[in-house]
């Protein structure tokens, strides 16, 4: 195999939380250990916290650093870590969803004292979906947090996942005394407020030694000796493989923002974490040691600067070598394409690049000839499948404010929509325009970016849908009865897909118990 060192050297993954969990806070630490920044504080949260209109310039001043903070490679000890950040407000879950397509396993992080929440779920509902290897990191142990053995019980439950402690609390909040180990069976005693220095690890022969005591208190050595042997009992030996199929999912404990229990995180990390994995194509599975290069797209992010219109695409290599100046094939426009200035998000040369390798991503120059999906391959035709699109919640109507501006219009809508801000749907025999979106606040970023970059002016109106369905049948006969008999509520995607747009839950039910011929999908593949 040509490339076996360089892809066992490299590991892909994102860190995924609810909002305020703790993922700034884990990235920035990260980040310290791999040298990548030299100061705490370097990390600048893009998170959008409040809903209101005032975002809009805030979300263009940040999506400067969202491009910058889309891709976080570093090195540490002899492994290369790619980190794909992921946007934390829910408005922009899309996004995310689709990250989470280029990663091999993820870390997420729960707040101890939180819990599950909301997000969480959905984004675990993901990573099931595609049997993403991943890490729990319970956050904010200096907290009085929930009991660690019912927290155990809340994951498992909620997040329908099967979980194995690799680490483990003595106490929380202001008792918090440090994590044992249980993997390499030492004691990391906790210091607010410090960094963790080298006395405060403990190898421990076995828990019966007498420094435990001395170090913790005769009570809570006793407690930890009857945790962990409950543990051992419970959980048994730790098996990687399980971790690796998605099936089971270590925990660590710790405090991202005292920088405890995240080195022993980002040790075992590299140690069990998924090497580059294969991945399915539209006619097979592509193996990353495979001798030709292919990738694909995953995401788009337009400059900041409106002068230039250009975009910056993300780009996940899945098989073979990237090389800078070479031609590849770009299978959806049947034309071979090549980059003079693809570049790296190594921090510390955000540079261009020569080559690179399974495992990395490559951001791409693009003046409009990529969308999300788009694949790359040295000549061979096929896509990478399972990329997602989300039924879109809120609907609205596109009304162009000023008709001497239509191509302009158009063209914009075409390009945000590649770029995976929001879904555009025609209406059938119509040509009435509606975007469905996620979240209200995508609706905002597309009327300010469509004025300022397009100077296109539109006005959105809701439309009382609540959710598109793709739909599919065996039966032509019948999806062409249903096309006619519900034509306000049928619409075409940007791929000519007929869509159903349903006023309600209730009509929805309705229609799919009376059309029992017609499949309503709710996500619809790329590819
Ligand atoms: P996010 O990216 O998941 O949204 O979370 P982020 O890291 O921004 O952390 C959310 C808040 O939680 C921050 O406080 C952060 O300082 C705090 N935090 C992170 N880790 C810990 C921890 O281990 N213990 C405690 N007690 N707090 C933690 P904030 O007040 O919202 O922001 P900031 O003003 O500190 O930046």
């Amino acid at each position: 195999m040509k490339y076996l060192n360089e892809i066992q050297k490299r590991r892909t993954f994102a860190i995924i939380s609810h909002p305020d969990a703790g993922k700034t806070t884990l990235t920035e630490k990260f980040l310290l250990f791999g040298g990548a920044i030299q100061t705490a504080g370097a990390v600048k949260s893009n998170k959008i916290k409040k809903h209101a209109t005032s975002d809009f310039m805030e979300i263009e001043r940040q999506r400067g650093i969202s491009v910058a903070t889309s891709v976080m490679s570093f090195e540490y000890k002899n492994t290369l870590v790619n980190l794909l950040d992921t946007p934390g407000h829910k408005d922009f879950a899309e996004d995310t969803y689709r990250t989470l397509t280029a990663v091999d396993s993820v870390v997420l992080v729960i707040d101890c004292v939180k819990g599950v929440e909301e997000q969480t779920k959905r984004l675990v509902e993901v990573c099931r979906m595609r049997d993403t290897p991943v890490i729990v990191f319970v956050n904010k142990l200096d907290r009085d947090g929930k009991n660690p053995f019912d927290l155990l019980d809340e994951i498992e439950s909620e997040l329908k996942i099967r979980l194995h402690p690799l680490s483990w609390p003595i106490n929380m909040g202001r008792d918090f005394k440090g994590v044992y180990n249980l993997y390499d069976k030492s004691l990391l005693l906790f210091k607010p407020n410090q960094k963790a220095t080298e006395e405060d690890y403990l190898p421990l022969e076995n828990l019966n030694d007498d420094i435990l005591p001395v170090r913790i208190g005769e009570k809570d050595a006793a407690q930890l000796r009857e945790d962990v042997e409950l543990l051992e009992g419970v959980y048994g030996d730790f098996d990687r493989e399980s971790y690796l199929q998605g099936k089971v999912a270590p925990v660590f404990f710790g405090s991202a923002i005292n920088n405890f229990g995240v080195k022993e995180l980002l040790e075992t990390f590299i140690q069990i974490a998924p090497l580059p994995q294969h991945r399915a194509v539209t006619t097979r599975v592509v193996e990353p040691s495979e001798d030709k290069f292919s990738g694909f797209i995953f995401k788009i992010h337009a400059n900041l600067d409106p002068r230039h219109r250009d975009r910056i695409a993300f780009l996940r290599v899945c098989a073979g070598k990237f090389e800078r100046n070479k031609y590849f094939h770009h299978v959806r426009l049947h034309k071979d394409v090549r980059f003079s200035n693809p570049y790296s998000f190594l921090a510390r040369d955000k540079d261009v690049i020569e080559s690179a390798f399974p495992g990395d991503v490559v951001g791409l120059f693009d003046t409009g000839n990529f969308k999300i999906g788009d694949t790359l391959t040295e000549g061979e035709d096929f896509y990478f499948t399972g990329i997602p699109s989300f039924s879109p919640e809120i609907f609205k109507e596109v009304v162009n404010k000023d008709p001497m501006k239509t191509k302009q219009l158009e063209k914009g809508l075409l390009q945000l929509t590649d770029e995976g801000v929001a879904q555009l749907f025609t209406q059938f025999g119509g040509n009435k325009k509606i975007i469905g979106c996620v979240g209200e606040l995508q609706f905002e970023v597309i009327q300010y970016r469509l004025l300022n970059e397009y100077s296109a002016s539109v006005q959105l109106n809701s439309l009382p849908f609540y959710k598109a369905c793709w739909l599919t049948s065996k039966d032509p006969k019948k999806l062409a009865e249903f096309i006619k008999f519900k034509s306000s509520n049928i619409a075409e995607d940007k791929d000519g897909h007929i869509v159903y747009l349903a006023q309600s839950e209730w009509f929805l039910n309705t229609e799919r118990t009376n059309n029992p011929d017609i499949e309503f999908h709710f996500t619809s593949e790329i590819h």
